[in-house]
């Protein structure tokens, strides 16, 4: 089977080809047009992605030597998302499925970055999956393809979202979370111990306090810009230690709960070098095999789209024109 996938959630516009012989292409078109703001407008995405889709589409049917009329399946992605941003990739999909007759297959962003680990290997079920993106933070139990049980997630703010947060109170450019992965590398993390909320609840999140915990740290300082100057590596890694922390902890807790044998990590943290190196470390001492995907597939993009439209195609899990698009996980 040929899938080829769309994703436009938030502000990658994303193709790729999936055939049975692997991922065939996977086009990322960032859009720099937030980067000033900070953050990402809506407005500002829906529109960039409406410029950008088709020739996002065609260069990965190209790079993957296929052409649209062998396709047998666009994955698309229907939420949760930017309600704009989402429609966007939604229309484009709905139109190419009618014209050249080929079905459609409505695809959870959420889902895919959990099943983006079944790109490469072969995650064996139950698992849990750790996902951790800028919009969502969640335990899932996976006991078989799309049976998911969420366990918990956060009250607040998700964990790329308290990166992102916290980078701005540093004055770190958007997205910060890789910029902080970075710093932390030559930081100390005992410098500053930030808090570590809900620890004494098993499988729920809160990152909001910590956010708050930066910035009365920085505004106790004397001269903040000079301490910062000083010691912007040390906060990074005292930051990054606070969350990978709590995540590894309540990791453990799912893993202790569940009992299951595999774990994967999911969505754009599942980029950051220390959560990696203490996930391995706790599922070495668990004796459990841990699934990452490779950097590329970590942060958004279609190939995630592609794997899990091709795996519910195979279970018949097809959409019709119907299909609408859902800004959150609970709508
Ligand atoms: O999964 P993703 O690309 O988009 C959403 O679905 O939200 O995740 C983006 C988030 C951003 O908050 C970004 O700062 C964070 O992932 N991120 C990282 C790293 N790379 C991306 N956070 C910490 N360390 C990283 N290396
Ligand atoms: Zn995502």
């Amino acid at each position: 089977m040929k899938i080829l996938g769309i994703e436009s959630s938030c502000d990658e516009t994303a193709a790729a080809v999936y055939t049975g012989k692997g991922m065939e292409s996977n086009v990322i078109a960032s859009q720099a047009v937030h980067e000033q703001y900070g953050g990402v407008v809506p407005e500002l995405a829906s529109r960039a992605h409406h410029k950008t889709i088709w020739r996002t589409v065609q260069q990965s049917l190209d790079e993957a030597g296929v052409h649209i009329n062998e396709i047998d399946a666009i994955a698309v992605t229907q939420g949760p998302g930017l309600m704009g941003s989402l429609l966007v990739g939604l229309c484009f999909a709905k139109g190419l499925s009618l014209s050249r007759d080929i079905p459609l297959v409505g695809v959870n962003h959420m889902d895919a970055h959990i099943y983006a680990n079944f790109i490469d290997e072969t995650p064996a079920y139950p698992f849990v999956a750790l996902t951790v993106s800028g919009g969502h933070t969640q335990l899932v139990h996976v006991t078989a393809p799309f049976e998911h049980k969420l366990l918990g997630e956060t009250r607040d703010d998700a964990a790329g979202e308290a990166f992102d947060k916290i980078g701005k109170i540093l004055g770190l450019p958007y997205p910060a979370g890789p910029v902080i992965d970075e710093r932390a590398k030559d930081g100390d993390p005992r410098f500053h111990d930030f808090p570590q909320a809900m620890l004494d609840n098993n499988f729920e999140f809160s990152f909001s306090g910590l956010k708050t915990s930066v910035k009365y740290f920085l505004e106790d300082q004397e001269d903040k810009e000079q301490f910062l100057e000083d010691h912007l590596d040390e906060i990074c890694a005292s930051v990054s230690y606070a969350i990978t922390e709590v995540l590894v902890k309540k990791l453990r807790n799912a893993m202790e709960h569940t009992g299951v044998e595999s774990v994967v990590l999911a969505g754009g943290v599942s980029a950051n070098s220390m959560l990696r190196r203490k996930a391995r470390e706790l599922t070495k001492e668990m004796d459990c095999r841990l699934h990452i995907p490779k950097l590329a597939y970590c942060t958004d993009n279609a190939a995630m789209i592609a794997i899990t439209g091709g795996m519910m195609a195979e279970r018949d899990m097809y959409s019709d024109m119907e299909l609408k698009p859902f800004a959150s996980l609970s709508s």
